[in-house]
């Protein structure tokens, strides 16, 4: 198969208004909670990229009827708790790291064995980290020395535990508490710092007693799920793209992206952003079920650089990349730190962006945990020139808005994984002015 690759040339700006697809952590756990809660429930605004596809596929292989009456809209049969099946197959991933790790806690619940597998990306990711508490709880949970194949042996009694998780994942923590949906007794897991809370807030609506209490998560295992009607906002992490795009070329009128989901543990980004100087409004604040959401516009600005407050760097983990092309039009330095989750992500993304910024001339310093950039103010920052994505969406999306500020065209490669998080993106960039070609 031909590598696909991005064409950006250098355009006048961005301008519209638009809304970005659905949000990919809430559409997974929405297929599988809602696959073993009790009756039918209705999804709308699911992300129909290939990550939650892959869990949809695995959903319904582990015996969920699942019909997809559009892309979008995902109405599912749930099994109840005890109601999954065999799958007979190694369920695949794809590039899925998310699907993974939640997988590996709900099925090392179940009565019979399932092995998981991925792409080459997601078969070197570690899997140690979800394996480790779930053993602890009785589970019979083997990686390959630490990645995937993941197998998991079914039949086991799992029993509560109290985990001390070190890093603050928010897959690690979902893996233990849909384990410990199943297990003797509550579960706690205490988290080194805030990171999203998306399965604690569909937990309760699906009538699961989860309580937070500062940095710890209890959960008390239910006799049943109810089924939801739920409504996916845009995904912040998509918005990202244009909210960055928006600051280095909206217009006086702005962009507007609406109905973005604005949980507070995802939008870091935004304090960063608006403490370099970023002009984002936030429109018409509102409820859509258990997650706040919002409309976003956003004018373009004259940043200026800042050292990253290490408490803002897990609730922004997905958004660095992009955060690191805005950093390279900013005044003066920015600075960011306590990021080494990046180094385990889609591909390494320190070493990924670190590779781009290189060949677009932009000056920085690789940390062991971060990136030291220095931005070059007003104008173009960046150069035309050739950029790697590593396969990994989120680098080719925040190269494709570097060329907002480029003296010249910038071709991206490899960029097929956009698909995972984000259909549709190239002719939404386009739709807003960004000159983009596939
Ligand atoms: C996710 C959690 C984060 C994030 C990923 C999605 C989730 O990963 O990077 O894109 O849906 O729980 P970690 O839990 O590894 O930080």
């Amino acid at each position: 198969m031909l590598a696909r690759s991005f064409e950006v040339r250098p355009a006048q700006g961005v301008a519209g208004s638009i809304v970005v697809p659905g949000d990919k952590s809430i559409s997974h756990r929405a297929l599988m909670l809602c696959g073993i809660a009790q009756g039918m429930s209705e999804v709308t605004g699911f992300l129909a990229g290939e990550d939650c596809l892959a869990t949809l596929t695995a959903m319904r292989a582990l015996g969920v009827r699942i019909d997809q009456p559009t892309p979008t809209h995902v109405v599912i049969h749930g099994v109840g708790l005890r109601g999954l099946r065999a799958a007979g197959r190694a369920l695949d991933m794809g590039n899925a790291g998310t699907a993974m790790r939640l997988f590996t806690g709900l099925l090392s619940a179940q009565a019979f064995d399932s092995r998981l597998i991925g792409d080459s990306s997601l078969m070197k990711r570690p899997m140690e980290r979800v394996a480790k508490p779930l053993r602890e709880m009785g589970a019979d949970v083997r990686t390959h020395h630490g990645t995937p194949p993941v197998d998991i042996l079914g039949a086991r009694r799992l029993h509560g535990i109290k985990y001390l998780m070190p890093v603050p994942s928010a897959q690690v923590k979902s893996a233990v508490l849909l384990a410990a949906l199943y297990a003797e007794g509550p579960t706690t897991v205490v988290a080194p710092a805030i990171n999203r809370d998306h399965s604690e807030r569909m937990l309760a609506a699906c009538g699961v007693r989860v309580e937070s209490v500062g940095l710890a998560t209890t959960l008390h295992p239910p006799a049943a799920l109810t089924d939801q009607r739920l409504e996916v906002p845009g995904d912040f992490s998509s918005a990202a793209f244009f909210i960055v795009a928006g600051l280095l070329g909206a217009d006086d009128s702005g962009l507007l992206i609406r109905n973005v989901g604005l949980n507070p543990t995802r939008t870091g980004l935004l304090d960063v952003l608006r403490s370099m100087g970023g002009d984002i409004e936030i429109l018409d604040p509102r409820q859509s079920g258990a997650e706040p959401v919002g409309d976003l516009r956003v004018r373009r600005s004259a940043l200026r650089g800042v050292k990253m407050p290490a408490t803002l760097v897990p609730l922004a983990i997905d958004e660095l990349p992009v955060l690191f092309i805005a950093a390279a039009c900013a005044s003066g330095e920015t600075v960011v730190t306590g990021a080494l989750e990046l180094r385990v992500k889609e591909s390494d993304r320190i070493a990924a962006m670190s590779t781009g910024l290189t060949a677009l001339g932009v000056v920085h310093e690789v940390l062991a945990d971060g990136m030291r950039i220095e931005g070059r103010g007003n104008g173009a920052a960046f150069s035309g020139g050739e950029v790697d994505s590593f396969g990994d969406h989120r680098i080719a999306m925040s190269f494709a808005v570097a060329s907002l500020r480029a003296s010249d065209a910038i071709s991206i490669r490899d960029v097929a994984n956009v698909a995972t998080s984000f259909p549709g993106f190239v002719e939404l960039a386009r739709s807003v002015g960004l000159a983009i070609h596939e």
